[in-house]
């Protein structure tokens, strides 16, 4: 058995030092942290950025930066496992990216496959391989946010065995929650869901609200936690990873061994 949990709050857009001191307060408070915690998408510069020139002033590169650092500073504080969005730079391309660092120092990056309205004219799409990562025996996927609206994204992770799907998110449509039931118990997997509350108002006035609701979900589609709408809060609840493991539907239905692949001729 893991914990596995999700810190979802109100980040605010542009001020990363002021976002880590906010995760710091939020940590300090919490009584008992998980072994695996996720954070939302962009979780230290929020979401609504003018342009592509301040994702890619705001972004960090996978081994540097005042947010990663805040990461791994967390994972060694704490001895959890941490997930969370940031913007990603390497040379000339910027990602909306997702990294996993552990209290030992190990990082792995996913970089946001689907992005999301005006995130094309921001980012580049995702290049990195649809991958779980083996992290003390347990097998963590990441995909971020939209990824969820293609159920490619979570079938590939399932098949090449994830258990945990961490998935930062910056929701602002309300279907996804309900949606990840069907997304984990179509792939048997576990899911966390972590997606921030509040809004970002940027400085032409645009203003985006956000759905909260983080959640937890199990591999038979069952919510083990769902937030509210818009409170600070760090949700955690133990899980089995080895739970995601048993792919039978029914004593004669295999998840895998059933899939019909000479007939998904579009999707292969
Ligand atoms: C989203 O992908 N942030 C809606």
């Amino acid at each position: 058995m893991i914990k596995a949990g999700f810190l979802q709050f109100d980040p605010a857009l542009g001020d990363v030092a002021g976002n880590i001191a906010k995760v710091d307060a939020l940590l300090d408070a919490a009584s008992d942290i998980p072994d695996l915690l996720v954070l939302p998408e962009l979780a230290l510069t929020g979401y609504l950025l003018k342009n592509r020139a301040q994702a890619m002033d705001l972004a960090d590169t996978a081994d540097r930066g005042s947010q990663v650092e805040a990461l791994q500073r967390w994972a060694r504080s704490t001895g959890a496992v941490i997930v969370a969005g940031f913007p990603e730079r390497d040379r000339d391309h910027v990602y909306n990216a997702s990294i996993l660092v552990t209290p030992a120092g190990d990082r792995h990056v996913y970089r946001k496959a689907h992005l999301f309205l005006n995130e094309k004219d921001l980012f580049d799409p995702g290049d990195t391989p649809l991958e779980p990562v083996d992290v003390d025996g347990v097998r963590i996927g990441m995909m971020i946010c939209f990824d969820w609206y293609f159920p490619e994204t979570a079938r590939v992770l399932s098949l090449r065995g994830a258990e945990v799907i961490c998935h930062p998110s910056n929701l602002v449509l309300s279907y996804c929650p309900d949606a990840m039931r069907t997304r984990c118990l179509e792939n048997r997997v576990f899911a966390v869901t972590a997606n921030r509350c509040g809004r970002d108002v940027a400085s032409d006035g645009q203003e985006l609200r956000y759905t909260g609701t983080s959640q937890i979900t199990g591999p038979g589609g069952e919510i083990l936690l769902r937030a509210g709408e818009n409170e600070s809060v760090l949700g955690a609840v133990s899980i089995d990873p080895a739970a995601a493991r048993d792919k039978w539907i029914t004593p004669r239905n295999g998840m895998h061994e059933d899939r019909r692949t000479d007939l998904y001729g579009p999707l292969v």
